[in-house]
């Protein structure tokens, strides 16, 4: 099975052996592939829906077959795994904010898990600072181009860790600035080029709303734009 960049940075974060649960698995790609690669066979999959829960259990048939000891369920967040089944959750594909109240639904739970690796498709900020506030530790990032998007994956582990002194590293994590990744610059020029079209739409209103938002969207791009200064003096 060939995964996706964004899926393969997640497989290759989890070390072999490791007990898995993939919550909100949809296709059962990163299972199927951990399974067949051998780097895990205690695998759990969940989704909350039904219909994704089929499709997954197919492509398990036909990428593995019968004879295969993965476990489904069928539930909401962490309540399908019991105290002390998976070293590493996965909950990937999903918006921050539903894996930060997936996880706090049952913090202590959720503390437990050695590993989660998560991989928000927005307000990633709020999720890694809620993270950092509510007792794990972010011990590793990675980015991942998947069609017009780069992906954020999140590594993090119970822990306590310090709050950021400034906003900004919460969107543009300092582990990825130290690591040079690759993508981080484009990543940067990408939320720039953005800023930087909410302020041609709004700078020429006159409604206060407007004013406002050009001088915070101003604001943004001078910060990271400073950031990208940073960055592009790590070569
Ligand atoms: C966009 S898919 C992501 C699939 C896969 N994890 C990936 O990253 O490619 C999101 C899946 O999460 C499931 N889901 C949404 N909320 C959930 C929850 N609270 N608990 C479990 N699964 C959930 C949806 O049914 C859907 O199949």
């Amino acid at each position: 099975m060939q995964l996706t960049n964004r899926l393969q940075k997640i497989a290759d974060s989890i070390e072999i052996n490791e007990r898995v649960a993939d919550i909100g698995t949809d296709h059962g790609y990163l299972p199927i592939y951990l399974y067949s690669e051998g780097i895990s066979r205690e695998i759990i999959i969940s989704d909350v829906n039904k219909g994704p829960m089929e499709i997954a259990l197919k492509n398990i048939e036909i990428h593995i077959g019968k004879g295969h000891n993965i476990k489904s369920r069928i539930g909401n967040g962490l309540e399908v795994i019991g105290d002390n089944e998976a070293d590493t959750v996965v909950i990937a594909g999903m918006g921050g904010l539903l894996i930060q109240e997936i996880l706090s639904k049952d913090i202590e739970k959720s503390r437990a898990i050695k590993k989660l690796i998560l991989q928000p498709r927005n307000a990633q900020d709020k999720l890694r600072k809620w993270l950092t506030e509510n007792g794990f530790k972010i011990i590793d990032e990675h980015l991942a181009e998947e069609g017009r998007y780069i992906c954020e994956i999140i590594v993090a582990t119970p822990g306590k860790s310090q709050s950021e002194n400034n906003e900004i590293y919460y969107e543009i994590p300092k582990i990825l600035i130290h690591k040079n990744d690759p993508l981080l610059k484009e990543f940067i020029k990408r939320k720039i080029k953005t800023e930087k079209a909410i302020l041609m739409n709004t700078m020429n209103e006159d409604s206060l709303k407007a004013k406002k938002q050009s001088e915070y969207s101003e604001k943004r791009i001078h910060i990271l734009e400073e950031v990208l200064k940073d960055v592009s003096k790590n070569k």
